[in-house]
């Protein structure tokens, strides 16, 4: 992999990895991701800010031999999680580096890779470290997205590495973003997948970047920003309470009366004036009903009952939607059944995180009859006049 160059003294020496289709066995990656890691040259140390997922490794050993390396006096890991932590034990191996950890990720290096807590070295908030000529800054961040997530801040370069936070899984050539509306869905992905979950946090730490107001940020996936309040723009949109008057319809139907209802819900609302997003789960990919979830103010939920039950997809997906934890502001559930079962009550225990307010499901014993299709207007019904009267929802 190429050399690239940041800034002055900084050099990105990851790997771009266009083929990797799907991250912890869940998330897909439809645009492949990258693996950024930097190298920092001082006048007296050099540093290397994160390294790079184990299936990569030789090539960040390479761009270090390429560029004459022999001793590394530090490398922070920003994160724990592999795809940064990953290479650590092969660069203390060939390069001596102390790693620079906070508190948490002490715990998490030294647990998830082969890393002893002697050949770690803990910096506190605020902390600076000397390179000699230049000055490197800690800014402990949790949960952006695990509880040991820190940034690094390069003062004389004005750069600032924020891990995962900000990033992108999307492969490019590009060092830097050069056209966000080429990024702005991946990088929307991304959030939804990895950051919605921690919005609140998200949302605090866009004021703490915004206030540094650095030259350039480098995430540790995806192309770089030298114009950061792109990305904070869209972050912040992304974190806000306001919700669209969207309704994202999930769902899966075994012999067509469960698909009915959808439909027949869907021509409702869209006569309603709702926006309204469908997602047939046994074919869509879930980082695109994700990114829906961002600024949809209402879930319905379609399933079948099958063995007493939802459908098994769908009990995945309303467990994983609730994971995702969206500003959803409504809740409800359509679906048809046989002779019965607990479907109701599975799905709304299963997203008791959402602080959603349930509207009346409707289930239909078999393919819906009239009285059904009556209900699901005025499911309809009610969903478009919440909606008009929340002003949150616009
Ligand atoms: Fe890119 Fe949480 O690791």
């Amino acid at each position: 992999m190429t050399i690239r160059k940041v800034s002055e003294n900084v050099k990105w020496i990851g790997s771009i990895d266009w083929d990797r289709r799907l991250f912890d066995e869940l998330i897909p990656l439809p645009d492949g991701t990258s693996y950024n890691s930097y190298f920092v040259e001082g006048s007296e140390k050099n540093m290397l800010i994160d390294t790079i997922d184990p299936t990569k490794r030789d090539e960040l050993m390479n761009n270090l031999r390429k560029l004459g390396v022999k001793t590394i006096d530090y490398v922070v890991a920003n994160h724990g999680e592999q795809d940064h932590s990953g290479s650590l034990r092969q660069i203390i191996d060939e390069f001596g580096a102390e790693v620079l950890v906070n508190e948490r990720g002490k715990d998490t290096t030294t647990s998830m890779v082969e890393v002893d807590s002697d050949e770690t070295r803990v910096v506190e908030d605020g902390e600076e470290i000397s390179l000699g000529d230049l000055d490197v800054e800690f800014m402990i961040a949790p949960w952006v997205h695990w509880p040991d997530t820190m940034f690094t801040y390069l003062k004389q370069d004005d750069v600032l590495f924020t891990c995962d936070y900000l990033g992108a899984h999307y492969a490019t050539s590009k060092l830097f973003v050069d056209d966000f509306e080429e990024l702005r869905k991946p990088a929307k992905r991304y959030f939804a997948e990895i950051m919605m979950p921690f919005a609140s946090k998200s949302k605090s730490y866009i004021e703490d970047v915004r206030e540094l107001d650095p030259e350039i940020v480098a995430p540790s996936h995806g192309p770089l920003y030298d114009d950061p309040k792109i990305i904070l723009d869209a972050y912040s949109r992304w974190v806000n309470e306001e919700m669209k008057n969207k309704v994202v319809i999930p769902y899966v139907s075994m012999h067509g009366s469960t698909e009915k209802m959808v439909e027949y819900l869907t021509d409702s609302l869209i006569d309603k004036g709702v926006e309204v997003e469908l997602f047939h789960m046994t074919s869509s990919d879930i980082g695109e009903l994700a990114m829906a979830l961002v600024d949809a103010a209402t879930l319905v939920v379609g399933s079948p009952m099958v063995l007493g039950g939802a459908h098994p997809v769908m009990f995945y997906v309303s467990y994983l939607a609730n994971a995702l934890k969206p500003n959803t502001k409504y809740l409800s559930v359509v679906g048809s059944f046989g002779w019965g079962g607990r479907m109701i009550n599975q799905l709304s225990d299963n997203t008791k995180a959402l602080s959603a307010e349930l509207i009346e499901p409707v289930t239909s014993k078999g393919y819906p009859d009239n009285e059904d299709l009556e209900s699901l207007d005025e499911l309809a019904q009610k969903i478009a006049q919440k909606h008009e009267n929340n002003e949150n929802v616009t």
